[in-house]
């Protein structure tokens, strides 16, 4: 299914190209959901070399209705650029895969309209049948779900959803891609973490050290961000910063890994049965000095990335409220 072909017609640009002879030629259809024209537009506005910069990080909304309240937050921090941590739909293929772009496509289509929307790849996107890669790629036009594009002095590879310490093939890429960095701040996006203290199980997220990881350190990564398990989540390993984000919408797990974080991690989520069972609020907020918050009911989230030549900051923002419950530089 193309699903360009597909989108109503208030969602697509038309636009036909006159030649210089007079002749006119072939409507071209440009996909609004393609981020790549959206960025070129900004590379115009700003010059080529930008050294301030402002996007936010954000992923698995599986079609959940807080979803809408989670862009009207995105919206009003206004960024340049957004990357996504995937998981924007809860099935890519077959019949379920078509009514979940559609739904992807009402709850944010307008927002991919207005603002570069960068994907990933999430096991989700990947649900459904073979049709499902095809899909994703119809909806934003994007050829591939493993690239990488530069804006100003930052450069952005997103990574696919299979584990990659295996496949040199796909090593020798990000290494290229890292290599031909040249100094800019490298940020890699991706759907699987890492290392988590949510819900996720070993042999799914690893937390261990990796030929992935490795790379990430050798070639100076600033922060891998990543979605899956629905927490919130930021460590450092190595000199290598770790941030889930992966509260834009989706039920949020629970805090099963905890014993897995190191001093001075910062991380939201469900409590633990044992824990919820003293009667403790539902979900907490493990700030970095160790001070814990109660929160009563789930709170979705967006991250905030701040850069301003050598100095890169994050914040992690509660959507409904704008609250600021993490602040760092990284
Ligand atoms: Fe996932």
């Amino acid at each position: 299914m193309n699903f360009v072909k597909s989108l109503s017609l208030s969602t697509i640009v038309v636009s036909l190209i006159l030649a210089v002879t007079g002749c006119s030629s072939a409507p071209e259809v440009v996909n609004p959901y393609n981020p790549e024209p959206k960025m070129a537009s900004l590379r115009a506005s700003t010059g080529d070399n930008p050294t301030k910069m402002h996007f936010l990080v954000f992923g698995d909304s599986k079609g959940s209705p807080e979803f809408k309240n989670v862009l009207k937050r995105a919206d009003a921090l206004n960024p340049q650029f957004n990357i996504t941590t995937a998981d924007l739909v809860k099935t890519g293929g077959g019949e379920k895969g078509i009514l979940d772009y559609q739904r992807l496509d009402q709850q944010g289509g307008w927002f991919m309209r207005k603002y570069p929307m960068w994907p990933t790849v999430g096991n989700h996107e990947e649900a459904g049948g073979e049709d499902a890669i095809n899909n994703f790629t119809n909806f934003f036009s994007m050829e591939k779900a493993m690239y990488s594009f530069e804006y100003g002095n930052a450069k952005f590879i997103a990574l696919p959803w299979p584990k990659m310490s295996e496949d040199e093939t796909k090593l020798s890429w990000l290494e290229d891609e890292l290599k031909s960095a040249n100094g800019k701040h490298i940020f890699i996006y991706k759907h699987r973490p890492h290392y988590t203290v949510g819900s996720k199980k070993y042999k799914d997220v690893e937390g261990l050290e990796s030929k992935t990881t490795r790379l990430y350190d050798k070639y100076k990564v600033k922060a891998v961000f990543s979605g899956h398990d629905h927490i919130y989540y930021r460590t450092k390993r190595n000199d290598t910063h770790y941030i889930i984000s992966a509260g834009a919408g989706a039920s949020i797990y629970k805090l099963k890994r905890v014993k897995d974080a190191l001093a001075n991690d910062v991380y939201y989520g469900m409590r633990t049965k044992k824990e919820i069972m003293t009667g403790a609020a539902l979900y907490k907020f493990h700030a970095a000095d160790g001070t814990i918050t109660d929160i009563a009911k789930p709170m979705y989230y967006v991250v905030s990335v701040k850069i301003d030549g050598d100095k890169v900051s994050i914040e992690m923002i509660d959507a409904k409220t704008g609250k600021v419950w993490d602040k760092a530089e990284i």
